[in-house]
């Protein structure tokens, strides 16, 4: 990594091209899921290694339950598996891990396994926040927040006339994390796939053609260098 890179306090990243990575190899699209967490892993280490603060991960939108069941299925399973194995890795680095989405589509048994690690992780001096978002949309966040808000301020009009979009940030999912500074998007695709609509209002966007179970720690370096170019403007005269 060149010494002046900067690095960001939250990276972002939309995992995607599983399926397409799967394909080439002449296999079942699992099989790409699979090979998927493996990159996990090796981003995770990475970002902990250099120092982001935050690092989030798109693993499942709600638009993905349209898929077929099997893969669905095997979607969750992985889930599941890797909850529980990455338990004493995360906790070895100080890693918390929180997972956000519309959790209540989810079964049973993996609610209560990830309030169980997200318990056991929830450390007072984390080294790196793992964020997995999981049966999460964009529009069902900001959704959600508007319900809540509305009728948190039922009786209240000035009030609600009065709220900044920082007071609505804070019904979001995402509340006390900060936006993130960097959306990376493997396999070349240039879309935001109703992930996090409002908090990558600024956000620096940064598509690579690498298929998500190719994306290693060389991968994530070289996004982030591109990342350390960008002139962020915010709108401003500089
Ligand atoms: C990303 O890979 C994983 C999920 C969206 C769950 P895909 O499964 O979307 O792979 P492609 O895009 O079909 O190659
Ligand atoms: C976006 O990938 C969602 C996740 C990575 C979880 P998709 O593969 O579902 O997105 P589209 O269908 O290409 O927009
Ligand atoms: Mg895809």
């Amino acid at each position: 990594m060149e010494s002046n890179t900067k690095i960001p306090e939250h990276v972002s990243i939309i995992m995607d091209g599983n399926g397409r990575w799967a394909g080439k190899m002449g296999k079942e699209r699992v099989f790409g899921h699979a090979e998927g967490v493996h990159s996990v892993r090796a981003c995770a280490e990475t970002a902990a290694e250099i120092g982001v603060k935050y690092l989030s991960l798109f693993a499942f939108s709600e638009e993905n339950w349209e898929r077929p069941q099997e893969e669905v299925e095997t979607l969750m399973r992985l889930m599941m598996k890797s909850l529980s194995v990455e338990l004493p890795t995360l906790l070895e680095n100080r890693i918390r891990l929180r997972v956000l989405g519309n959790l209540s589509r989810l079964g049973d048994n993996l609610k209560k396994e990830i309030r169980k690690v997200e318990a056991a992780s929830d450390l007072p001096d984390p080294r790196m926040t793992l964020i997995v978002f999981l049966s999460y949309s964009g529009k069902w966040d900001i959704l959600q927040a508007a319900k809540q808000m509305a009728s948190d301020f039922a009786g209240d009009p000035a009030g609600l006339a009065a709220a900044t979009s920082d007071d609505f940030g804070k019904y979001l999912v995402t509340n006390g994390i900060p936006d993130p500074d960097v959306v990376i998007r493997t396999s070349g695709e240039m879309r935001i796939s109703n992930y996090m609509l409002w908090q990558t209002a600024y956000s620096e966007f940064i598509s690579v053609e690498t298929l998500w179970p190719d994306f290693r720690k060389e991968a994530f370096l070289a996004a982030l260098e591109e990342y350390s170019r960008r002139d962020r403007r915010y709108g401003k005269v500089k």
